[in-house]
């Protein structure tokens, strides 16, 4: 069956494990927990790759947290971004005076979080931080100022847990290296 790690062949080793994402993920909460107490913490997912992450990571907050989410898209081929992005789904609430936490699945050529990240400090919140699950190695900008990092992995395209090809493998419990051809 197509999109089962046992069986799938364009699906790489296992570059983070679920009990590693549990565990990291709880360890990101109560850091959050930590920083952000009496306070009311509104976290943005960026759909569709942060949705399993923004589910798991707001459980791991012992805070009144509210959620939002925005989509977006880059301009550019599947798997390489071009830093012009489009607002798809733009949030609902208003951010002034919130203490923002933008919740993203991975960060890669760091232009989608550099976009989102002035776009959402023009609307006045009262602080405005990054959480990222995944951060490749290599071309950010160093100016992003990733507050919360998950895990540093190496720039392979990866699959899994809420990261996709063409829509699929978003729902695999791990996060895989994906061996197909690049989609177009
Ligand atoms: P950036 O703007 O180059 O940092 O790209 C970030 C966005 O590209 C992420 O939010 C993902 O949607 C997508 N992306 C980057 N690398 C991967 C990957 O390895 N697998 C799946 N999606 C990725
Ligand atoms: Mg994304």
């Amino acid at each position: 069956m197509s999109g089962h790690p046992n069986q799938d062949p364009v699906l790489g080793p296992v570059v983070v494990s679920s009990d590693d994402l549990a565990h990291r993920i709880d360890e990101l909460g109560a850091e959050i927990t930590a920083d952000y107490a009496d306070r009311a913490p509104l976290l943005v997912g960026v759909l569709k790759g942060a949705a399993m992450f923004m589910a798991d990571l707001s459980r791991a907050i012992a805070l009144p947290v509210e959620f939002d989410f925005m989509a977006v898209a880059s301009y550019g081929s599947a798997t390489r971004t071009s830093g012009v992005v489009r607002i798809l789904k733009d949030l609902d609430v208003d951010l002034s005076n919130r203490d923002v936490i933008i919740v993203e699945d991975i960060v890669d050529s760091g232009l989608t979080l550099a976009y989102l990240r002035k776009n959402l400090a023009h609307r006045g919140p009262r602080s405005l931080e990054i959480c990222a699950l995944l951060v490749k190695d290599g071309l950010q900008r160093s100016d992003l100022d990733l507050r919360y990092v998950g895990f540093r992995i190496p720039p392979a395209f990866v699959v899994g847990y809420g990261l996709d090809v063409a829509e699929r493998y978003r729902n695999l419990d791990a996060v895989h290296e994906y061996l197909g051809p690049e989609p177009a």
